[in-house]
């Protein structure tokens, strides 16, 4: 792990919560408390209503803007979808792909993933690929298998060099529950992951970044972006307070120059 120059990220998933309105107060809120100076990238992932007009208001912040999904074609007649290059057109550098309450509640497939993610890397995005077990299925053992079955699925056919993509580790039993992995769990996945990648990509796979999601607050965050394995959190509840998301993106600051 040693010698990879690697920025902590942290990304925010608003999911379904925010107008245009409360998206650019939050904004303005947020940039009165972040220096933007701590060398911690901060994504802000908000619905799609919000991203244009988001993305004009963080317009030489320093924050980046995310989408929380997107479509595997490139354009045409799929009513309801949303194009990588309309995201990109509006301003996003990042994408969620394949987040569990897609996966579980809305039944996207692991060949879905595949394609919204290989979408995502041919449009110029930065995908934030999740993957994580349920918790029949940790109780059962399977934790390590069903991570490495995402990941393989999801990548299969993969470009070689995905210089670009970013692995959030989310258990689906941590998600909005306020039960966050253990950090020592989180790292032994990370590992898992990371040996996943290596094996699938080779030496491109080190440089892709692995981040914890699930119940992450300011007072959890920095057991898991505190840690060399760990390049980052990927943040829903938490982060739909600017107070909040500045005070994770603090702690990550201070965990940093701890280490
Ligand atoms: P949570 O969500 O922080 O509210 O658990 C994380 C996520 O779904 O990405």
């Amino acid at each position: 792990m040693s010698g990879r120059a690697v920025r902590k990220i942290i990304a925010a998933n608003w999911k379904m919560n925010k107008t245009v309105a409360e998206a650019l107060a939050f904004a303005d809120e947020f940039a009165a408390l972040w220096s933007g100076q701590g060398g911690v990238e901060v994504v802000i992932c908000p619905p799609f209503t919000a991203l244009y007009p988001l993305g004009q208001r963080l317009q030489g912040s320093g924050l980046l803007l995310g989408a929380q999904d997107l479509f595997w074609e490139e354009r045409g007649a799929f009513t309801g979808e949303v194009a990588a290059f309309m995201l990109r057109e509006a301003g996003a550098s990042h994408v969620i792909v394949g987040h569990s309450e897609r996966r579980h509640l809305l039944g996207e497939s692991d060949a879905d993933v595949r394609r919204k993610l290989q979408r995502a890397l041919q449009e110029g995005l930065y995908p934030i690929l999740c993957v994580g077990e349920t918790l029949p299925q940790r109780e059962g053992g399977e934790a390590e298998a069903v991570v490495c079955a995402q990941l393989r699925a999801a990548l299969q056919g993969c470009p070689p060099s995905p210089a670009r993509l970013l692995v959030a580790y989310e258990p689906v039993w941590a998600i909005g529950t306020g039960r966050n992995a253990e950090p020592a769990d989180a790292r032994h996945m990370a590992l898992v992951i990371r040996r996943e990648l290596e094996s699938l990509l080779g030496r491109a796979g080190a440089e892709v970044r692995v981040l914890y999601g699930g119940s992450v607050t300011p007072d959890n965050v920095a057991g898991y972006t505190g840690m060399v394995e760990m390049d980052g959190a990927l943040v829903g509840g938490a982060s739909l307070r600017p107070e909040s998301l500045a005070a994770i993106v603090r702690r990550t600051e201070e965990a940093g120059h701890a280490t």
